[in-house]
């Protein structure tokens, strides 16, 4: 048995080299285009000049290679990928500017981001870093958190415990030890686990880039289960390796802390998913200095250099398809009107709900293909976002560039079903966790920017169902009853705040506001407010659905990029992006992004001193 079980691992393995090494298509990775840096630039007028070009029929290109339906990182990276290799390529964006999560908006003088607070692997050899370096011409900064990173507390008040999160491949659990005596066995296990987990990531990206048949054969011939440690792992929850790792309560939660990263409660986490996220962060967190906006910033004049364009105010309503249901352009809804915008290819960011319910005429919806997908795919959760203004210097109020993670209890899962089930007055009393970050202060030129004033951004789950009778009023005049919910929320989570920051208080507050799921809805287009885009429960990383749902969609010349075709997280929508841009150019772009980070090896000297 074992004789046949080698020569098929053999075979296929032949078949893989063969993929990986006859790459024909062409490389954006091929030289090292970075520039030297560029003064940055901080003005916001400045800045919209390029973030905010709205769609105009004249204003989009002749003779497009592809359009991109969404300018989040997934459909940016993936523009650019395509820019890199001389392709012209138009995204065209909903909102009235591009970024999608990476967008950043002002309110009362106070800029705030929607979707990033910390990445991770951003260390300039990482092939990430190299990618973003390559699709920014190097004008992308990163500044790191400081170490530890994060903070988990537990507790109400009079028994609140506080274990610091620190990065470093040794530090991390030693650390953790300090905080656990007696448990060294079991972090050193869980540490295990989490490595050897997430080092087989690129299993997952194999699915995704290998021809269907041969994905299929290796799933269903049961060879990626029993090879793979990442599939091995991705059948079981947090809960249950957190609890054959440790009695202790506390451990346990700090072990599954970090599952406010994707949305799931610990008991519906895949312990791949969650290994992902602990590892992504192990070498330490990031920040894009300036703000997220920066990064779609220095995106889109690489996109413009090929040709190409990026157009806001630009909701796509369908994707146009010829005689031969293949996908040849877009809509756009303008005015009332539709304008059709061909090209030979179409790429969605849009996620994969929107893309195939909103998108596709119902005929194609309806091809069995598309429903088996959509049948193995849940919305995600959705999220709330409260936004706050303050008064004074982050020295004045206390505030470093780390984050908070905030539970009630140690109880994790019971929390979070208890609030999920809870109705909404009772879920706005008693939030499960609360995530709070002050932006302000990981970036270095916000002082210059703002001075004399600082902002925190609070995060946490709610259900859709809550909002959702109000979901048609119109966005900036919702009903009272609405704004008083929201109030309620932003009470509960204030209490928390001011508690746990206790040099920030009621008359620093010059600005507050929450955004819901139907503010999600609105602004980035996530169809249940979802806030990671699709659930990623334990069922999303069956390799059944690992393999069947890749950049190429049963569409002919339509693909998928972004959160939905990999994972989410800034990092999971990147290799969405570079996933698909394989797909797409016929070669394996993770390869040659990892040749090209090792080619250049360059240290930021910034690095360098620590
Ligand atoms: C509150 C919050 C905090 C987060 N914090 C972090 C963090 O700290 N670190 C991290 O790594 N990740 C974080 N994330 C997750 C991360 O931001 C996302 O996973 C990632 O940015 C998703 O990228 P994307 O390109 O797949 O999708 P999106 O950024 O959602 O982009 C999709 C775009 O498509 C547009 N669109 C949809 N339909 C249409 C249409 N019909 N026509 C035109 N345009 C359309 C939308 O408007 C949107 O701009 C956070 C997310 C949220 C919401
Ligand atoms: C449909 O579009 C594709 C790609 O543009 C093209 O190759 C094909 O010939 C078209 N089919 C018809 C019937 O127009
Ligand atoms: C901010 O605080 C300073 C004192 O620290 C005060 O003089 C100023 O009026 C405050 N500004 C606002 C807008 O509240």
């Amino acid at each position: 048995m074992w004789i046949t079980v080698a020569f098929i691992c053999v075979a296929l393995l032949a078949l893989v080299l063969k993929y990986v090494f006859t790459s024909p298509g062409l490389n954006p990775f091929e030289v090292d285009s970075r520039q030297p840096l560029k003064p940055m630039v901080l003005n916001r007028k400045e800045k919209n000049k390029v973030l905010k070009q709205g769609f105009l029929a004249s204003r989009v290109p002749e003779d497009l290679d592809a359009i991109v339906v969404g300018s989040g990182i997934g459909g940016l990276a993936l523009a650019a990928l395509l820019a890199k290799v001389g392709k012209k390529v138009l995204v065209l964006e909903q909102h009235d500017r591009a970024g999608g999560c990476c967008h950043t908006f002002t309110e009362q003088g106070f800029e705030f981001d929607v979707g990033i607070h910390y990445i991770g692997e951003m260390q300039s050899h990482k092939p990430y870093r190299c990618i973003l370096d390559q699709i920014t011409e190097g004008q992308l900064q990163w500044e790191p958190l400081e170490n530890p990173f994060d903070h988990v507390v537990m507790g109400p008040p009079e028994n609140r415990r506080c274990y610091p999160i620190y990065s470093g491949r040794t530090r991390f659990p030693e650390e953790l030890k300090k905080c656990f005596p007696g448990e060294e066995k079991a972090i050193d296990q869980y540490m295990r686990l989490v490595k050897t987990t997430a080092r087989s990531v690129w299993h997952m990206v194999l699915l995704k880039i290998f021809p269907a048949p041969l994905a299929k054969l290796l799933v269903y011939s049961g060879l990626l289960k029993s090879l793979s440690p990442f599939y091995k792992m991705a059948p079981h929850s947090l809960t249950e390796i957190a609890s054959e790792l440790t009695e202790n309560k506390d451990l346990r939660a700090v072990f599954s802390y970090c599952f406010g990263t994707y949305g799931n409660m610990p008991k519906d986490s895949s312990f791949s998913m969650h290994s992902l996220l602990v590892n992504h962060y192990l070498n330490g967190a990031w920040y894009p200095k300036g703000g997220a906006s920066e990064i779609a910033y220095h995106i889109i004049p690489v996109i413009e250099k090929a040709g190409g364009a990026v157009l806001v105010r630009a909701p796509v309503n369908r994707i146009l398809f010829n005689d031969s249901k293949e996908a040849c352009g877009v809509s756009v809804m303008k005015n009332q009107e539709e304008i059709h915008i061909r090209a030979p290819m179409v790429i969605s960011n849009a996620g994969i709900f929107n893309t195939y319910q909103k998108l596709l005429p119902k005929e194609l919806q309806a091809t069995p293909a598309i429903q088996t997908q959509l049948s193995m795919m849940k919305h995600g959760d959705g999220g709330l976002s409260i936004f706050v203004g303050l008064n004074g210097t982050k020295e004045e109020l206390g505030l470093k560039a780390n984050n908070y993670w905030i539970f009630r209890e140690n109880n994790l899962d019971e929390l979070v079903e208890n609030y999920a089930k809870a109705g909404r007055e009772e879920a706005s009393r008693k939030l499960p966790i609360l995530f709070v970050a002050s932006p302000s202060a990981k970036d270095p030129t916000w002082e210059e920017r703002s001075p004399g004033k600082s902002t925190l951004s609070l995060v946490s789950f709610a259900s859709y169902k809550w909002f959702e009778e109000w979901k048609d009023d119109k966005v900036t005049n919702r009903a009272s009853e609405y704004k008083e919910l929201k109030e309620a929320f932003i009470e509960s989570a204030l209490e928390v705040v001011l508690d746990v920051f206790p040099k920030v208080t009621r008359d620093k507050i010059e600005y507050i506001d929450a955004g819901t799921p139907i503010t999600n809805t609105h602004y980035i287009a996530a169809p249940k407010g979802e806030i990671y885009g699709a659930d990623h429960g334990l069922e999303r990383f069956r390799p059944e659905l690992g393999a069947i749902l890749r950049p190429q969609t049963p569409l002919k010349n339509l693909y998928l990029t972004g959160q939905d075709v990999f994972v989410c997280g800034f990092a999971g929508a990147l290799t969405g992006a570079l996933t698909c841009a394989s797909t797409i150019l016929k070669r394996n772009l993770h390869l040659d992004a990892v040749a090209l980070a090792k080619r250049t090896n360059y240290v930021d000297p910034k690095l360098k001193k620590e």
